[in-house]
């Protein structure tokens, strides 16, 4: 499933409001992805990701477009603060982990779906271990010795014994009620296996890793697993098995390979606050300059071979998406070779009341819905009036405007203090269970401490 330019802003829709211009680029910069892996495989190498630099004030969606990016590209995202390695103390500026980080998101998707299409399996494999448990199957006898496993697997498959075949038609029996949840309830005991011992994260620090060793692999065998007993109800005996036998069924070193691979093509880095390290030294303090992590970061975005424990990630065609305010600096601030990195330049806008108005109420995840749904589980239903939404929309603008304008992130801190009175008293006060959020709630709730603007300071 490629989609085009026009249905990932399609997409975008859905979740951010407005910020057109920085939707298109995104898009044309995932759609130009799936075009480069068209074209001839030796000009293919040489076409190189067209990063963006997103401007824009706090809040107003720079990091929930990349994000939603990221998933609807379902591409491996990760999301790093630059000015974390100007941090005094920060010793080594391990800018890398960027990339580790990046890959082990990867890894993660890709165990999970793997572990998705293994399933039934699993789900197969777990019955088959319930019924060992319930009733073993004949003839499968305990071994005595090193060498006696072999006459044992024969001695299983030649059995044609009456009590062999009664055995046998039990257990399919058993297996029938199985599939059909009867025995759901019924409680036994299995064993589970318990993942290495924990010291071994201690080993693994940050300076192994740098490395590109990995002790998990390298030790982890040594110890044995621990087995650990437990006794439980069969329908959740089936989850923990099919858990445990689905992540036998995967092969680790595939996942990797693949993740890699994921990585490498489709990989999305979000730099933020990138305009906190351009510009030039403050000379204050002893924090690490400025310059030193735009170098620093430079050849991970012009591309390099990462070593990561999982193996050596090429970053040559990660897209990078880098954002910042840019109050106190300029793009132009930043050293020559970073700018030329960055191509793309969008800016976003600061959001006016009829966004905060649509953001309220139009994306997937809009505050109103996830409030009204949060409520509905006490058996309390609310309603917006459209006047209500207008009033709590002017009135986060309003603060934004009075205090500190921090974007959409007002309308959490409004919303949440406007419905605070019914969180608190559901399910216990309830008079109704129907409340119209009017213009009039509005006021009672909030008009108070938006006027006061010492009171908003702190409570909004
Ligand atoms: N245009 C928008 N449409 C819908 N929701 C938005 C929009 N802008 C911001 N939000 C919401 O506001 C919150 C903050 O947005 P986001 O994290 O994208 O800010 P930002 O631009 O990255 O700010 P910062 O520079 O502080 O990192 C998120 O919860 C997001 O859902
Ligand atoms: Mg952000």
């Amino acid at each position: 499933m490629e989609l085009t330019p026009s249905q990932i802003v399609e997409k975008l829709n859905q979740y951010i409001i407005g910020q057109n211009d920085a939707k298109k680029s995104v898009a044309i910069a995932l759609r130009n992805r799936y075009r480069r892996r068209l074209v001839d495989k030796d000009l293919q190498e040489e076409i190189i990701p067209k990063n963006i630099l997103m401007i824009g004030p706090t809040g107003v969606g720079k990091t929930e477009i990349a994000r939603r990016l990221a998933n609807i590209a379902e591409a491996p995202f990760s999301k790093i603060e630059v000015t974390k390695f100007t941090e005094v103390g920060y010793v080594g500026r391990d800018v890398e982990s960027m990339v580790r980080d990046l890959l082990e998101s990867a890894i993660r998707m890709v165990k999970e779906k793997r572990i998705e299409d293994v399933q039934e399996e699993a789900l197969q494999a777990a019955r088959e271990r319930i019924i060992d448990n319930l009733l073993p199957k004949p003839g499968k006898k305990q071994k005595k010795g090193p060498f006696q496993f072999l006459s044992d697997e024969e001695e299983e498959k030649e059995d044609s014994s009456e009590s062999y075949q009664r055995i046998q038609r039990r257990r399919d029996k058993l297996m029938e009620k199985l599939k059909e949840g009867e025995l759901d309830d019924r409680k036994i005991e299995i064993s589970i296996e318990k993942d290495s011992p924990q010291m071994m994260e201690l080993f693994t620090g940050q300076g192994v890793e740098e490395m590109g060793i990995n002790f998990q692999d390298m030790f982890g065998d040594m110890f044995p697993k621990k087995k650990k007993t437990r006794k439980v109800k069969i329908k959740e005996a089936i989850e923990i098995l099919k858990d445990e036998e689905a992540k036998k069924l995967i092969d680790n070193e595939e996942v990797k390979s693949e993740a890699i691979d994921l990585v490498e093509n489709d990989g999305i880095i979000f730099l933020d606050e990138i305009d906190k390290i351009a510009g030039s030294e403050q000379g204050s303090g002893p924090d690490v300059s400025r310059e030193g992590v735009q170098r620093d970061i430079l050849p991970i975005v012009e591309g390099s071979t990462i070593m990561t424990k999982h193996g050596a990630v090429k970053t040559d065609h990660i897209l990078f998406i880098a954002a910042g305010a840019f109050h106190m600096s300029k793009p132009s601030d930043l050293i020559p070779e970073l700018q030329g990195r960055f191509p793309l330049r969008v800016e976003l806008s600061s959001l006016s009341v009829d966004d905060f108005e649509q953001i309220l109420l139009q994306p997937k995840n809009a505050l109103t819905r996830q409030y009204r749904a949060l409520l509905e589980t006490e058996g309390l239903n609310i309603t917006f009036t459209d006047e209500a939404i207008r009033e709590i929309a002017e009135f986060a603008f309003e603060v934004n405007e009075q205090t500190e304008n921090i974007g959409a992130r007002r309308l959490h801190t409004i919303m949440e203090k406007l419905l605070e009175k019914l969180s608190y008293n559901a399910p216990d006060n309830i008079e109704n269970t129907e409340v119209t959020i009017d213009v009039e709630y509005v006021n009672e709730q909030l008009s108070e401490v938006v006027k006061d603007k010492d009171l908003s300071k702190y409570i909004l």
